[in-house]
């Protein structure tokens, strides 16, 4: 069943704080885990790396709000170089999917809309591919497989994957 009463809207400069929440929730995604905390995801380059000088030239965000305004889940890209690769990283040009959705949102298809509306804008400004880095135990998985991702490198506890878009 999903949830209403939620819409998309594009990311901008005033979505930083956001994006980092949700970063924080993609790094915690697991309860069981002891949770790092927001200092630790921002002092490490390969968690900060994902949110750092929001935004960047090539950063694409989409983030979902509901009724008041207050932002509910995000799905960004970024571009990565192999000088500073993301977990994700297959080659340079092509963006790096992050996604979050406050826990009370999870659920209800409001992350499988904003997978659907990044992936629409990255097509329209021209990405041909995108990727990810998800552990394997993560639900999020599922989500990403039946979205068209595929995986194209499987290390010991996550798969890198990728999606190709539809041609403009
Ligand atoms: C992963 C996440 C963004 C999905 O957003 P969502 O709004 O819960 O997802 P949807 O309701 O659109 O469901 C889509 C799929 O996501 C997965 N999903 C659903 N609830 C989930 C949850 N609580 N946790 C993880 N994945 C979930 C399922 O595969 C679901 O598909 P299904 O209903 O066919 O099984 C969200 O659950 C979340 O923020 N999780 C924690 C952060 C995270 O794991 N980020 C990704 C890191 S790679």
């Amino acid at each position: 069943m999903g949830v209403s009463g939620y819409s998309l809207r594009p990311a901008t400069a005033g979505d930083a704080g956001f994006l980092t929440d949700m970063l924080v929730a993609a790094v915690n995604w697991d309860p069981a885990r002891e949770p790092i905390g927001r200092d630790r995801v921002l002092a490490e380059r390969r968690t900060a790396h994902y949110v750092e000088g929001w935004p960047r030239p090539g950063d694409l965000g989409v983030i979902a709000v509901e009724a008041g305004g207050r932002p509910v889940g995000a799905a960004w890209l970024r571009l990565f170089g192999p000088d500073d690769p993301g977990y994700g990283f297959v080659s340079e040009g092509v963006p790096e999917l992050s996604v979050g959705v406050l826990p009370s949102w999870r659920g209800g298809g409001v992350g499988r809309a904003l997978l659907t509306e990044v992936v629409r804008r990255a097509a329209e400004r021209g990405f041909t591919r995108i990727c990810l880095s998800v552990e394997r135990s993560n639900r999020a998985r599922r989500l990403y497989a039946t979205e068209g991702f595929t995986t194209v490198e499987s290390g010991p506890d996550s798969d890198t994957m990728i999606m190709i878009l539809p041609a403009r």
